[in-house]
């Protein structure tokens, strides 16, 4: 007899329903467009991914949404000096900008060809992320995630209408329109507590001023080591959502962007999937890992979904693309840099990294990349299985 196992979509409940089965929610009774058969496998991905193509086109989405034009990270208030001190430290990126208004206090990171990184911290009101930020090792940095990935758009407006008439909501009934820009972002996704916001340049991209803001008075030295010219752009980031919502939220992301889904990895010693979706081969890759079986409160659940026991559903790293890694990895040990494992891979598998241990300021890992040339793959299993075995060293 075939034991399947349900995952409602609604109730969030693992359903183990013996033989025959229609496929409904048990509980909820909600057809099989809610609720399916969870083998582990990319089954329902694949069926799902052209209806969410079809759709994209049928609504005019498709072109509206382009590449990642910037991170907001946030950190708590007393943190922000050190969070910008240490990403220039140990990345290529330079401070370009401080600002702060009555609701934030803001810092721009820039690097040639990349999406840049606003680190920022909250002065006033309150934070819609909350909720997601009380994990055991998290929850004495409650306001502290990358909150939002920004993509760019040729027509905020008509992108903005049509994913409301979507029921898509957005932070703010209205677009932020700025001097150089427009901009909103949608509430946090339930899947995994990040937003995605969409920017409309009205000239050249790069000023992130607000009205009414006024320059910060913070200085910062950017170091000169040789080593950090050999780190580059933000290559991708990966985001930890749990074994029954990793499907839902790869569908969410592409029916807010234009991504497409690529490709999975799994390491089932580890309960670990790592799913990438592509905008192009060129642009920023947006990486999702979560458990292959839903975590079932043992203590052998794997250390993907133990890393959202710890931290809750979040952005686990984000990854630079490096050259000369070898001798960087060394140069970034010298500086004091702590890593969760040595680097994995070789030139000729075509692709070494490591993972640099979390940040205590922002809870983020840092990955270093580099790919050889003539590697036509994004990942290498071996290498992903040993990054997944080393997060569970956090
Ligand atoms: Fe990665």
């Amino acid at each position: 007899m075939v034991m399947n196992k349900l995952i409602c979509s609604k109730c969030m409940a693992v359903h183990f329903v013996e033989g025959e089965t229609d496929g409904s929610c048990p509980t909820c009774h909600l057809d099989e467009h809610h609720v399916y058969n969870f083998r582990n496998s990319d089954e329902f991905l694949e069926k799902e991914v052209p209806r969410v193509l079809e759709e994209r086109l049928d609504l005019g989405l498709q072109g509206l949404a382009g590449g990642l034009s910037f991170v907001i990270i946030s950190t708590e208030p007393d943190r922000q000096r050190e969070a910008v001190a240490e990403f220039l430290r140990y990345t290529d990126f330079i401070y370009s900008d401080g600002f702060e208004d009555d609701s934030f206090r803001t810092c721009v990171l820039e690097a040639a060809d990349s999406p840049a990184v606003l680190i920022r911290s909250r002065k006033a009101g309150t934070n819609p992320f909350s909720s997601f930020n009380t994990a055991p090792k998290a929850g004495h940095l409650p306001n502290t995630r990358l909150e939002t990935f920004v993509f760019s758009t040729p027509d905020l407006g008509r992108y903005s209408s049509i994913q409301s008439s979507r029921g898509v909501h957005f932070q703010e009934e209205s677009i932020l329109d700025t001097d150089s820009m427009l901009f909103t972002q949608t509430i946090p996704s339930h899947f995994h507590g990040c937003s995605f916001g969409f920017v409309q340049w009205k000239g050249e991209s790069g000023n992130f001023r607000t009205p009414g803001s006024s320059g910060l008075d913070w200085e910062f030295e950017k170091p000169s080591s040789a080593h950090l010219n050999r780190i580059f752009e933000l290559d991708h980031t990966a985001t930890r959502v749990h074994a029954q919502q990793r499907d839902e939220a790869i569908i969410e992301f592409m029916e807010l962007t234009n991504y497409n889904f690529s490709l999975a990895i799994y390491v089932k010693g580890f309960n670990s999937i790592t799913s990438v979706a592509r905008l192009s081969e060129k642009d920023f890759a947006m990486v999702f890992t979560s458990g292959i079986l839903p975590d079932n409160g043992q203590e052998d659940v794997g250390p993907t979904e133990q890393f959202i026991r710890n931290y809750g559903t979040r952005v686990h790293h984000l990854a630079f693309r490096t050259e000369e890694i070898d001798s960087t990895y060394k140069a970034l040990i010298n500086d004091g840099m702590e890593f969760l494992l040595e680097l994995v891979g070789s030139p000729e598998e075509g692709l070494q990294q490591t993972f640099s241990l979390g940040s205590p300021n922002t809870l983020l890992v840092n990955e270093y990349i580099q790919r050889y040339g003539g590697f036509d793959g994004f990942f290498t299993s071996g290498n992903v299985t040993l990054l997944t075995e080393s997060t569970g060293r956090q």
